[in-house]
């Protein structure tokens, strides 16, 4: 075990812990649409329903999705990798060219995600140099048939078949 490590080791090993990848989604007080690529999701409550992510405190999305008090969670399946990559750059223009849809709650639910889950905010927790927000669920679903979805591991994305 290493006891002195700098951020990159952090990073490196906390790079082997295989993680979901998700798409928080949501509007600003105009109706502009955001979105961020998210390793750190996780279903955190069953009664009440509740799920939670970690965004930085710098995201600037984050900071336009917060003011509707609402978000949505695209699930990523394999091969979505372009979604991935094109929430995880910064920039005001992620959306363009993506054939997005509104969910009930009013955030963007993007095209071929395998489940979608819509929340309001139900806290923000400061956690070091992320933010723990934890989201009542409102509305959920998913693909019945979805065979494939996707991990991120060791910095690259991948896929992982449900063997049925
Ligand atoms: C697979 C993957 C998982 C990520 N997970 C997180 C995360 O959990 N929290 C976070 O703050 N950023 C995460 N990021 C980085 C953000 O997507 C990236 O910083 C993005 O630019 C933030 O968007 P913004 O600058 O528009 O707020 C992840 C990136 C990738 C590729």
């Amino acid at each position: 075990m290493t006891a002195a490590f700098d951020s990159a080791y952090f990073r490196s090993v906390l790079g082997h812990v295989p993680t979901s990848v998700v798409v928080v989604t949501g509007v600003d007080n105009a109706g502009k649409p955001f979105g961020i690529t998210i390793g750190s999701f996780a279903s955190v409550s069953l009664d009440p329903p509740l799920v939670g992510f970690f965004p930085g405190t710098q995201s600037r999305s984050w900071a336009s999705i917060r003011e509707s008090g609402r978000f949505a969670v695209n699930v990523l399946g394999g091969g979505q990798d372009e979604l991935c990559w094109r929430f995880a750059k910064e920039g005001d223009d992620k959306f363009e060219g993506v054939d997005y849809t509104s969910t009930a709650g009013g955030s963007p639910a993007l095209p071929g995600v395998i489940a979608l889950i819509d929340c309001s905010i139900e806290s923000e927790t400061p956690a070091g140099d992320h933010t723990f927000v934890v989201g009542r669920v409102e509305a959920l679903q998913h693909v019945d048939d979805a065979t494939d979805a996707m991990i991120f591991f060791r910095g690259k994305v991948n896929s992982v078949t449900h063997k049925g």
